[in-house]
């Protein structure tokens, strides 16, 4: 089962896709992408990664081309040729290859690629929980473009990792808690209240949040949009992270403090449990050839 890579169209092994030196993703991070999770051989919410890719792009003075439509069917594509049931789809799409000038190439030929690698199993255990850790938020001013400039991220992934956390909770002056070094962040309230700081420039505006919240309101939780505070983020009664691969994560430690009873809360496993049966009806159901297929069970 190989891993596949659909580049300009053209579909390859991975280990064959190549690009420029010279590519303004590489030379810049001139670019913008998307994360994709594949369960039972179908990729989750791809139109709605779509929706951000084609927003993205378009704000970065890069309108996505081709069409949406077509880069749907190189995903399938791709997905079917490697055959795997659990995967993670990567999306890149750059102001392509130029000689190295700030300023826009006169004519882009932007790169398009995809990748499709087998998911590896997650290392959340659901009924433990993960530890965060807080850090400065160093990013720019646009957290809502899914750009290729993740550095800021990368280093405070890594601080984490070092400081033996499962993510970094980024911390922005004036503006509080925004989001994880790759997931968005949730409190529950000690009145059962869900809070979320805003959909803005300040965060990525997740797709698994966006469901997340739609499933919790669809349960007659109360989900509130608002900026959090990192002391009321510390005395919430529950906290978890939402992401792709992430799906939803519960938060047990926060720094050296320990959350609620240093155990998933009712509210976030709830949520877990109404989530996972939502995605589970939106995919096609498990056919009985496909055994590497079986989507993971909490
Ligand atoms: N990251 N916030 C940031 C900064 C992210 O990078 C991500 C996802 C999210 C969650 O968004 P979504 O629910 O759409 O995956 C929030 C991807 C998975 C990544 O860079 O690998």
């Amino acid at each position: 089962m190989p891993d596949i890579a659909v580049l300009n169209g053209r579909i390859m092994p991975l280990s064959r896709a190549a690009v420029s030196v010279e590519d303004r993703g590489y030379t810049f991070g001139d670019g913008v992408y998307e994360v994709v999770r594949v369960y039972r051989g179908a990729p989750f919410l791809l139109r709605e990664h779509l929706e951000r890719f084609t927003r993205s792009a378009k704000a970065i003075g890069l309108p996505l081309t081709p069409a949406p439509a077509r880069w749907e069917r190189w995903v399938t594509q791709a997905i079917k040729a490697s055959r795997y049931g659990e995967a993670k789809i990567y999306c890149s799409f750059t102001r392509g290859a130029a000689p190295r000038e700030h300023t826009f190439p006169a004519v882009p030929k932007p790169t398009r690629l995809i990748t499709v690698r087998p998911l590896l199993p997650s290392s959340v255990d659901p009924h433990q929980g993960v530890r965060v850790v807080t850090l400065p938020d160093l990013r720019w001013g646009r957290c809502d473009i899914k750009s290729l400039n993740l550095l800021p991220n990368v280093l405070a992934k890594q601080e984490a990792k070092r400081r033996g956390a499962f993510e970094a909770i980024l911390v922005r002056p004036g503006v509080g808690v925004t989001e994880g070094a790759s997931s968005n962040l949730f409190a529950v309230l000690r009145d059962g209240t869900v809070q979320t700081p805003p959909a803005g420039p300040a965060i990525l505006t997740g797709v698994t949040r966006e469901a997340v919240i739609a499933v919790a309101r669809r349960e007659g939780v109360t989900v509130i949009e608002a900026p959090l505070d990192p002391d009321a983020a510390t005395g919430a009664a529950e906290l978890f992270l939402t992401g792709t691969l992430t799906e939803i994560a519960p938060v047990t430690r926060w720094d050296d403090r320990v959350v609620g009873d240093c155990r998933p809360g009712p509210v976030t496993r709830r949520l877990m449990h109404s989530f996972q049966a939502w995605s589970d009806a939106q995919l096609p159901r498990a056919s009985p050839g496909r055994s590497a297929a079986k989507r993971r069970r909490r």
